[in-house]
């Protein structure tokens, strides 16, 4: 028996080594690096304490100008962390076909849903995304714009009737902006009417929240799913909690074939997916599992990404009521010579809405990292800063934005950083909300359609301003990858008179 101890004992320790002598392999590359702390390494504090962006944004500060990049860690894996922009262009565009894969989990065979655009890398990531592209052009955007404007029309009628209800007009608006573009994208992604705006608890929108917090194992399992996504394929991990897997499964092959059965076309994603369903005899086709993992990650990537922007938006707007009085009188007078109508040119016209949403984006990326992996050894021209071949890479986007070299001031809200002529004089890869290059955003257009429809209805309709309890400087949720209010945003909102 003591044996046995003594052999474990040596096994732990050799163990234990082994970890910490991979947590120096920065300091024997003599790169610049974040201290790890052990196991965790960069990410001790992690949804304890801090935010993703609440921890990274220092590293970005402390290490910006030593090099092209700093070193981190993720548990003990260790992760390049971009500080030049020179570089950055180089990952994302111009070497793209060595920065094509993002390193994040999937297991298509046993965990399907994870089968989708964002998370499946090499081959098969190429092939989908060139059969998806042609889903999101600004054709395809004017054909659904008319469903998201119903759609707008509904959460204006929602949100005239809760503010009038609400204590002091003070509503906590974070939620009711979610169930807009969980309906938006119900709508237009699964072809079905959740109508979450009237049912809070509609199941869509309750397990689309799972889909984001929740994991189908703990929180250690999942950091190592996350820091060695290969390996836990391989040990056949799943990472989505089986009820939203078997909820969306579910829903998608019941629309799939009630479409195919009754013959029904619409302007949707899903028309769009089930076009390229396999037919039989096709190599090439989707299957009913593959339709269901794009129209999660649309779900997913789509409605929190979209709506928390309008969140933010209106928080500013609340915060600076002059910005706010001057975009009300662009879009009342635009949709004055449109006939009152939201029409997609309308939309298009409303410049100073889309300065309003850049700056909201650049003071707020909600998705604050942008990830890659290295397929080959990388020369960066100094050789201690080769980067070796699958080397995860980390692109902070929220530290770039708070930059005072790129956006002098950087806490203060201002929409005049994004006329042409100033956008003109910053560097390329300086505003990266939806990534860069190839494996950019493939919905932003359709996440900003929405969000534009949004913010236009809802200022011409009401005057958002602080309550009591809303706070001068935003808390980040330190749970959530994606940036968001930790208390929500609590608003005052008034109907503004007939303009
Ligand atoms: C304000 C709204 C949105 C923001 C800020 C946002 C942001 C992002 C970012 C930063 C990425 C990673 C890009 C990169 O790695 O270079 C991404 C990828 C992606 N987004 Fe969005 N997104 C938004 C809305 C949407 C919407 C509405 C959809 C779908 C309908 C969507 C679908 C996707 C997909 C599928 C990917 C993965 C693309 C790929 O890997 O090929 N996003 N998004």
């Amino acid at each position: 028996m003591s044996t046995f101890f003594a052999l474990l004992a040596i096994l732990v320790t050799l163990l234990i080594y082994f970890l910490k002598y991979q947590q120096s392999y920065w300091r024997r590359r003599g790169v610049p690096h974040d201290e790890p702390s052990f196991p965790m390494g960069s990410l001790k504090e992690w949804r304890h304490t801090k935010s993703f962006s609440d921890i990274f944004a220092p590293i970005y500060e402390k290490f910006k100008g030593t090099g092209p990049f700093c070193g981190i860690y993720f548990l003990v894996q260790p992760a390049v962390f971009v500080l030049d922009l020179e570089l950055i262009k180089k990952i994302l565009i111009k070497d793209f076909h060595n920065f094509q894969e993002r390193g994040v989990f999937h297991n298509e065979i046993e965990d399907p849903l994870t089968g989708n655009l964002f998370q499946l890398d090499g081959p098969k990531w190429n092939v989908l995304r060139k059969k998806l592209s042609p889903t999101f052009t600004s054709g395809k955007m004017k054909f659904m714009f008319s469903t998201v404007v119903d759609v707008a029309n509904e959460f204006i009628k929602v949100m005239a009737e809760k503010s009038k209800a609400a204590p002091a007009n003070v509503l906590e608006i974070t939620d009711l902006q979610a169930r807009y573009t969980a309906d938006v994208i119900g709508s237009c992604a699964f072809g079905i009417e959740c109508n979450s705006l009237r049912n809070p608890n509609a199941d869509f929108v309750v397990m689309g929240r799972k889909a984001l917090v929740e994991r189908r194992h703990s929180k250690l399992v999942d950091s190592f799913m996350e820091s060695f996504p290969r390996l836990a394929r391989k040990l056949n991990l799943c990472s989505l909690p089986k009820e939203v897997h078997d909820f969306y499964l579910g829903i998608v092959r019941e629309t799939v074939e009630y479409r195919e059965k009754n013959q029904v076309k619409r302007n949707d994603f899903m028309n769009m997916l089930l076009e390229m369903k396999k037919k039989e005899g096709e190599e090439d086709g989707l299957t009913v599992e593959e339709i269901a993992a794009q129209a999660f990650i649309f779900l997913l990537a789509g409605f929190e990404t979209s709506s928390t922007t309008m969140g933010f938006a209106l928080y500013e707007l609340a915060r600076n009521q002059d910005i706010q009085d001057r975009l009300r009188k662009e879009i009342v007078e635009v949709l004055a010579q449109h006939n009152n109508e939201c029409t997609y040119e309308a939309i298009n016209e409303m410049k100073y809405l889309e300065q309003v949403f850049s700056e909201t984006l650049r003071k707020y990326p909600v998705l604050p990292v942008v990830e890659r992996v290295s397929k080959a050894d990388y020369d960066t021209g100094d050789p201690r800063y080769l980067i070796e071949r699958n080397t995860h890479i980390i692109i902070l986007t929220y530290g770039i934005h708070h930059d005072p070299e790129y956006y002098p001031d950087p806490e203060k809200f201002d929409p005049e950083r994004f006329t042409e002529e100033e956008i003109r004089k910053r560097p390329s890869c300086a505003w990266l909300p939806f990534g860069d290059g190839p494996r950019n955003c493939i919905g932003l257009r359709f996440g900003k359609m929405q969000a534009l429809i949004g913010i236009a209805l809802l200022l011409k309709n009401f005057k958002f301003s602080f309550a009591a309890q809303t706070p001068y400087k935003l808390a980040y949720n330190k749970n959530n990858v994606l940036l968001s209010a930790e208390h929500g945003i609590h608003l005052k909102v008034e109907e503004v008179a007939e303009n």
